[in-house]
């Protein structure tokens, strides 16, 4: 018996060496000391020995049994620690790699010019008014004034959907809308997108964008919106900037002007950008229409009101200097990436 157990502890001590996973001791452990391992089925035999054996074996087999406890214990140790260190290992990160830079968008210039143009008419307490850019054609034309087969409409080419719906010709039409809905004080600017059926160059897309501008109230005059352009030009070319109003004829107001800007490039002393006039034309504007205001349900007689319009992508090409509409709609990342 003391041979079998002895012989027991050295098969053990050797198999241990092998062992290179968790599995592979667990299994071992329950061949050699479990329930029906063989170090207990040797000592189940303690039985038959005479007596006077049996304290003596019992104590080597206890031995046995704590020593390979102890060297299993100290096994599994290793075998957990090792297996840390592995893992550790292959998930270290190493935070000084250099990391992928995320490729960032940028506003468009007419967006960043739009947003500052309406910063500037925030700031004199305007709200901003927006309609849809496919329009009735009597908000487009006829509730400003421009009633079917006037010439009016021939100089603004345009895309009709049917013989009622277009696609507006200019953003007034969200002057009427603007009317219609609200009463007295209005004090609007309403951006959007309007469509032209024009030839395309480096002046004229078939689409572009303008703004437009509404202030309608008691004792409202030329003088107000001479007032508020001025102070628009030189917030957004320069505070030397000066402002020049041209009779005109628009059939939405009356009296009607074209206002030009002393030429941001050469500061009026004439270049190629002015065509060597020293001015700029931005904006039609003039005082609305009493028709117009009637159409609306304001009473003319009680109410007057200015509006203008300007378009953005020329006030944005001059910011920038830009010299071909076209660009600012066929987004090349090249050319967009400058602003
Ligand atoms: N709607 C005119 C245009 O597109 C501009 C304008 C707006 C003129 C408001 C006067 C008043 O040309």
């Amino acid at each position: 018996m003391r041979d079998k157990l002895e012989q027991i502890k050295r098969k053990a001590m050797e198999a241990m060496d092998s062992l290179n996973n968790l599995d592979q001791l667990e299994e071992f452990r329950v061949k050699t000391l479990g329930k029906k391992g063989e170090l207990t089925l040797v000592l189940r035999e303690m039985g038959k020995l005479p007596p006077e054996e049996r304290p003596v074996i019992g104590q080597l087999a206890n031995e046995i049994r704590s020593y390979l406890e102890n060297e299993l214990s100290k096994k599994t140790a290793e075998l957990k620690n090792a297996a840390l260190e592995k893992r550790l290992a292959e998930e270290a990160i190493d935070v000084t790699v250099p990391g992928k830079v995320p490729a960032l968008g940028k506003l468009h210039p007419v967006t960043k010019v739009l947003n500052e143009l309406k910063d500037i008419f925030l700031g004199m307490g305007f709200d901003v008014a927006e309609g849809p850019e496919v329009e009735w054609d009597s908000y487009n034309f006829e509730a400003l004034n421009i009633p079917k087969n006037h010439p009016a409409r021939d100089v603004q080419d345009t895309f009709y959907i049917n013989e009622n719906i277009l696609l507006r010709t200019h953003t007034s039409p969200v002057q009427i809308r603007t009317m219609l809905k609200k009463k007295p004080p209005i004090k609007v600017i309403c951006p959007g997108r309007v469509y032209r059926s024009d030839a395309i160059d480096a002046t004229h897309s078939p689409i572009f964008h303008q703004i437009e501008g509404l202030v309608v109230d008691k004792n409202i005059t030329m003088g107000d919106l001479k007032g508020v352009l001025d102070v628009f030009a030189k917030q957004v070319f320069g505070p030397e900037t000066k402002t020049k109003f041209r009779p005109h004829h628009f059939p939405f107001t009356e009296p009607s002007a074209e206002v030009d800007v002393t030429c941001a490039i050469c500061h009026g002393s004439g270049c190629r950008v002015c065509s060597y006039t020293g001015w700029i034309e931005i904006l039609g504007a003039g005082m609305v229409h009493p028709k117009v205001l009637a159409y609306c349900g304001i009473d003319p007689q009680e109410y007057s009101g200015f509006a203008f319009g300007m378009g953005l992508d020329r006030i944005t090409n001059l910011k920038y200097g830009i010299d071909d509409i076209r660009l600012l709609f066929e987004n090349d990342i090249r050319f967009l990436k400058q602003f």
